[in-house]
């Protein structure tokens, strides 16, 4: 039995008294189920957990992303944990100014992410997350049938200007469980297909504008050794830039297959 305290009554909880260093089959099923079930998981105190326990860990829920990242560089010797500096982008651009998942420059959706703050400010620099499902939940029947079977296109923008465009739905069906969430955002997603460029350009503003909905957010607080985890179909997330301290973070993604 996992020790879980929802974080509000919509997303996110927190998991207690756990050793990510070692763990259980039955463990690791039980936290796939509340990974479906809150989106997104917090577990505080995992300062003793290495890169490698990290990368080993993630791998229970999927493969982790071995690729080159356009921005984030490997942690040295640790091929697929990313040392990632919220504020060190290349061109001096802060890349917590927008609101984003970690899946859809790729070609593949169900991306699962595992940060865990190495280096944080005593306060500050939260994370920001949305549930994208909830928001699929809170569009009129009229809006839902309209935007059902759209597809929009991804890239990475300036990062990796010469990538080729990702198409993805809108609405992403999940294969397993039928639900529905919205699968577009602002720092990816460019242009709706099949409408006019301003139509396309106006209704994603207000499509990405849903995950400002107070009700639809849960607020991360980090401390040395927080470890969250996270579905990048259902939710984005945001860095809130409210001082200049940076912070320094081990990620790890991986993909569920699909
Ligand atoms: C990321 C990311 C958010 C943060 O690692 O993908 O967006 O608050 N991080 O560090
Ligand atoms: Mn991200």
């Amino acid at each position: 039995m996992l020790n879980l305290k929802p974080m509000n009554g919509t997303l996110g909880a927190e998991l207690h008294e756990v050793d990510l260093r070692q763990y259980s089959t039955s463990f690791i099923d039980d936290l796939k189920g509340a990974l479906h079930d809150y989106k997104v998981l917090v577990v505080h105190d995992q300062t003793a957990l290495t890169p490698d326990q990290l990368l080993r860990f993630a791998e229970e829920f999927g493969e982790a992303e071995r690729a080159e990242h356009p921005i984030w560089a490997d942690v040295p010797g640790h091929v697929g944990v990313k040392n990632i500096r919220p504020m060190n982008y290349p061109t001096g651009v802060d890349v917590g100014d927008s609101w984003h998942t970690d899946g859809p420059p790729r070609t593949n959706t169900q991306w699962f992410s595992f940060l865990q703050a190495i280096d944080v400010p005593e306060y500050g620099r939260d994370t920001l997350f949305a549930d994208m499902t909830a928001a699929y939940r809170r569009l009129s029947e009229p809006m839902r049938t309209f935007l059902e079977g759209l597809t929009a296109m991804n890239s990475w923008g300036v990062a990796k200007p010469d990538a080729t465009p990702v198409e993805h739905p809108v609405i992403m069906t999940d294969p397993d469980s039928g639900v529905k969430s919205l699968y577009v955002n602002r720092a990816y997603t460019t242009r709706i297909n099949g409408l006019a460029e301003d139509e396309s350009r106006l209704l994603l503003d207000w499509l990405f504008r849903q995950t400002s909905v107070p009700e639809l957010q849960l607020r991360v607080q980090w401390r040395p050794g927080t470890l969250t985890m996270w579905d990048n179909e259902k939710t984005q997330h945001y860095i809130v830039r409210d001082q200049q301290h940076d912070r320094v973070m081990h990620r790890v993604m991986v993909n569920t297959g699909r």
